[in-house]
């Protein structure tokens, strides 16, 4: 089972105009993983980017790069974003219909597969892949924006999802994405989180790095 506590800081609030020099900030101050939230206007009412800046985050960090594909038909893209540097793919349970052949598909083309569930989504929808899947990510805001408020009721899924895995002898992860901070970390690192997707507790703060220090001391 997997200990380690990882801060993964969302570009999607970074400085795109200085993109290597914040992805550099968080690095020194202690962040695990980059994640990157692919948006396309359609699965979610924003839109942001795609493998191009992938690739650009991959020339800037050795830090497994996380992808967020808040897309429709993620299957579409998933070699290109995994040549494009991708170290995790996430697909939302919501947009895939053969869920279990999309985490093959990902896991065949070398990457990482994790499946992520909308606040207003059950884990009851996740039983049949939790086996195959290595890690699940709980969206603790509706997706498609930073800066939003936590969505406390995140907190029953997350141990609904630890008990889930215990019961299915599974040893996936489990990401909380949205609304993570200095006032809740402690408590979602406590109920079981692993990974902890941070946008604007980091990239809204005058020091970035301090942030990232700050946030990785929480849980350590
Ligand atoms: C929202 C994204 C999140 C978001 C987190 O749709 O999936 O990753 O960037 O940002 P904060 O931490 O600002 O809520
Ligand atoms: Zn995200």
């Amino acid at each position: 089972m997997n200990n380690q506590k990882i801060i993964a800081p969302s570009i999607l609030s970074a400085d795109f105009s200085n993109l290597s020099q914040q992805i550099r900030s968080v690095e020194i101050g202690g962040a695990g993983w980059i994640h990157c939230d692919v948006m396309d206007g359609k699965f979610v009412p924003n839109l942001t980017f795609g493998p191009v800046i992938i690739q650009a985050v991959r020339k800037t960090t050795k830090l497994p790069i996380d992808v967020h594909l808040m897309i429709k038909n993620p299957d579409d893209l998933l070699e290109k974003f995994v040549q494009s540097g991708a170290d995790w793919i996430t697909v939302h349970q919501e947009e895939v219909v053969h869920l279990n052949r999309t985490i093959t598909k990902i896991h065949e083309l070398g990457a990482k597969a994790g499946v992520a569930i909308n606040p207003s989504t059950p884990v009851s929808t996740l039983t049949e892949i939790v086996n195959i899947a290595d890690m699940i990510l709980v969206m603790s805001v509706n997706p498609g924006f930073g800066g939003q408020k936590f969505i406390d009721n995140s907190f029953k899924k997350i141990k609904e999802l630890v008990s889930l895995r215990k019961n299915s002898s599974s040893n996936f992860l489990i990401e909380v994405d949205g609304g993570v901070g200095i006032e809740n970390i402690k408590d979602l690192a406590n109920a079981g989180c692993d990974v902890f997707v941070i946008g604007n507790s980091i990239y809204g703060k005058d020091n970035i790095t301090a942030a990232t220090v700050e946030l990785k001391n929480l849980i350590a």
